[in-house]
């Protein structure tokens, strides 16, 4: 029997700082009027709060798709996080979510494919569901782009936003959800966009700092040919495989790196551009999070219908490309969860930090009881007969 990857929750979070093109003028030397019309971006919201990274927008993001698909924490079988933005360089950023939501049943990875990650996930998630290993999957796209770019580079520093956006995607055996996918990648552009320092490459460094190394380095021309040229052709493989004319399409659900990108691709695709959803204008480029919050965001706006038939496209760093054909299966709009359901999701998000406190206590209770491994007078019998239930080492004779 087939069994069908279905989104069933969905969410977005934008931090509530408002970065407008007249606040990047007074920063760098740019105009509304060049980044409105290279670009189609207006404004970006961004984290202003050092504590926040991309683990807390995606908490967020998440607890409003498992409000909409009415579930909780505990009914997650896997999180994958989509980011170029991970809190850590490991562990994964998934792993802090699944901690914050207290998703106790659930394994936790990230997903490394800048910004066509979301879309990658989507594929992954559909494949997991169809081969009957895992249920329930939340995935998340989420950034803290603002923290990684250059302020004073006026060709990057004017594209980039912070955002988050989940989905909750569910085994059904009725047809829908996520059907048909195509992954691309082409590594010869990987020095085209990235992150240089960081990584086993070039780790950090005091002279890469000064070199600016610990900041997003782009080459914008280059990528735009081959953004139209993949958008296009990724969207038209999964609609091939679908079965799909261009006017079967009902929305197509694209990366929004530049409004120009969308409209050349569109025409590629002889698809009107009535029919691609933009939120690039008050978003920027949200890398992975930009996927996920359109497709909030054409929901919302009631684009999305039970039955509609979606195409997600994307490109980002690596340089990657992918799409996915979506038959869309849930109600729009979702109806209001129950109050009570709300509260329990609530009661249990805290919880959550009850328990994760709990088990960082009982942990470090057992650091002091058992000590260092040398020395540690009283506790070296302790350690012995915990090593021994442990089996590291044989009972004392
Ligand atoms: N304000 C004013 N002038 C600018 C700015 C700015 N912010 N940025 C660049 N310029 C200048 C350039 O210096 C150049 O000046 P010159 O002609 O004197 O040399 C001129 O504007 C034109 O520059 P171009 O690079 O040709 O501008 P273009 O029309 O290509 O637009 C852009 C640049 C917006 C970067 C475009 O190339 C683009 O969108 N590329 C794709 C980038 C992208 O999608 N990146 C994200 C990938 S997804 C991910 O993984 C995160």
């Amino acid at each position: 029997m087939t069994r069908y990857a279905r989104i069933v929750g969905w969410g977005k979070f934008l931090p509530p700082k408002v970065l407008t093109n007249f606040d990047l003028e007074r920063m760098v030397d740019t105009s509304d009027e060049w980044i409105r019309t290279r670009t189609g971006i207006r404004e970006r919201h961004m984290v202003n709060d050092p504590n926040i990274a991309s683990s807390d927008l995606a908490v967020e993001a998440a607890k409003r798709a498992l409000s909409v698909a009415d579930m909780t924490a505990g009914d997650i079988d896997l999180i994958m996080v989509a980011t170029s933005t991970p809190d850590h360089l490991f562990p994964a950023t998934a792993c802090i979510v699944q901690d914050k939501l207290g998703a106790t049943q659930a394994g936790a990875f990230d997903v490394s494919a800048a910004c066509s990650g979301f879309i990658y996930g989507l594929a992954l998630a559909r494949g997991l569901i169809a081969s009957g290993e895992i249920d329930t999957i939340l995935l998340i796209g989420t950034e803290v782009l603002s923290r990684f770019v250059d302020w004073n580079d006026r060709e990057t520093c004017v594209l980039f936003g912070d955002g988050a956006g989940a989905v909750v995607i569910k085994a059904s055996e009725e047809r829908g959800g996520v059907m048909a996918s195509m992954l691309g990648a082409d590594g010869s552009g990987a020095s085209l966009l990235g992150l240089p320092m960081g990584g086993s490459r070039l780790p950090p460094s005091v002279d890469g700092i000064a070199e600016g190394e610990n900041h997003i380095k782009m080459k914008g021309r280059p990528i735009f040919r081959f953004a139209v040229h993949v958008m296009a052709e990724s969207s038209r493989v999964v609609m091939e495989k679908m079965g799909w004319a261009p006017e079967d399409v009902d929305l197509v659900v694209p990366h929004q790196a530049n409004e120009r990108i969308i409209r050349a691709a569109m025409k590629q695709l002889k698809i009107p551009m009535e029919k691609a959803y933009l939120n690039i204008a008050t978003h920027g480029n949200t890398s992975t999070a930009s996927v996920p919050m359109v497709l909030v965001d054409a929901i919302n706006e009631g684009r999305i219908k039970q039955g509609s038939k979606l195409v997600l496209t994307g490109f980002g760093a690596g340089l990657t490309y992918a799409a996915v054909a979506i038959e869309w299966g849930a109600r729009t709009p979702a109806p209001e969860a129950p109050i009570h359901r709300n509260i329990l999701r609530k009661i249990g998000y805290n919880l959550a930090h009850v328990r994760s406190a709990m088990r960082r206590a009982v942990r470090a209770f057992y650091g002091f009881l058992l000590g260092p491994e040398e020395g540690g007078g009283w506790r070296v019998p302790i350690r012995q007969k915990f090593d021994e239930w442990l089996g590291l080492r044989g009972k004392e004779k």
